[in-house]
């Protein structure tokens, strides 16, 4: 497995590749890798003959006052875990490559509608630097198929619309969410949890579970239910920012008649942003 950090040399390689009549498979991430990113390598494995996993901490969706500078940064380790899962080629650019003339004056994709609320409402401009690097990604990849999880709900709507409205030839995958044994979501930021964080942290699942069921039960008075969870999270000793019954295509609020429907949710355990959903259908 070779690891790449120039645009230049990516491309020489793909370029390789695609003369030999390879299928590309793109996973983005911003390293410090665990079983969920793994997990999208190795969906990649099964649906591209070569597979591409990026590693950028991608400074344009870190708000001011959030884990830019703290965020882990594990190259040597994540180069291990993808050459165990079967991984082709690691691109990890530096942010001098990804913005040359620095942030300020980059090109931006903005993403209407489903950027807006839940983690947009809390994080402006968030998806605007999601959008930009995702598309810049996919542009200095090229693949035939990219993949990403379900974990980063709204996330993977924005990425499917962005591909849709602006053409792009990739097929979007979505990836179920990679859980702990006591169903807490695996996430790079779960490091940060202190030890009695991390007790409580399964809480944020235990919680749309239980919502869930009232829903698949048959009770429709979202804002209510909307209501206990987040006190329910609030006893556990979490600081919800939102929960959020949606519909599962167009993110807003979801109305009596939808039978997608997915929970959103965000709280913070100490400093630790956590997020996590979950789709019912009825
Ligand atoms: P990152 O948080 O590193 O996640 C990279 C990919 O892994 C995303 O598609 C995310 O949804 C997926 N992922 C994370 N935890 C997961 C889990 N427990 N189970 C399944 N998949 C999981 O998301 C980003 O990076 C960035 O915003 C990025 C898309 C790379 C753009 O910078």
């Amino acid at each position: 497995m070779r690891t790449v950090h120039s645009l230049k040399e990516l491309r020489t390689i793909l370029r390789g590749y695609r003369r030999q009549g390879k299928t590309i498979g793109l996973v983005p991430t911003m390293g410090n890798l665990h079983e969920g990113h793994i997990s999208l390598v190795r969906k990649a494995a099964e649906a591209a003959d070569v597979v591409v996993t990026s590693i950028f901490v991608n400074p344009m969706q870190f708000g001011a006052g959030e884990d830019l500078d703290t965020y882990p940064r594990t190259l040597t380790e994540d180069q291990e875990q993808l050459e165990a899962a079967g991984n082709t080629l690691v691109f990890a650019p530096g942010v001098e490559e990804v913005y040359p003339e620095g942030l300020a004056r980059q090109t931006q994709v903005v993403v209407p509608e489903v950027s807006d609320g839940h983690c947009g409402a809390s994080r402006p401009g968030h998806f605007e630097g999601v959008a930009t690097v995702v598309t810049m990604l996919l542009n200095m990849v090229q693949p035939d198929v990219a993949v990403f999880g379900e974990k980063d709900f709204q996330q993977l709507a924005v990425i499917r619309k962005l591909a849709r409205d602006l053409m792009l030839p990739v097929e979007i995958v979505g990836a179920p969410t990679i859980r702990e044994d006591d169903g807490l979501a695996k996430s790079s930021r779960n490091g940060y949890l202190t030890p009695s964080e991390r007790k409580i942290a399964p809480v944020v699942y235990q919680t749309l579970q239980t919502t869930a069921r009232e829903l698949t039960g048959g009770r429709s008075d979202f804002q209510t239910l909307e209501e206990e969870a987040r006190n329910r999270l609030a006893e556990a000793g979490l600081r919800p920012d939102y929960f959020n019954i949606v519909n599962s295509q167009t993110l807003k609020p979801a109305t009596t008649e939808d039978t997608d429907i997915t929970l959103l949710v965000a709280a913070f355990l100490g400093s630790t942003r956590l997020i996590d959903n979950l789709s019912v259908s009825r």
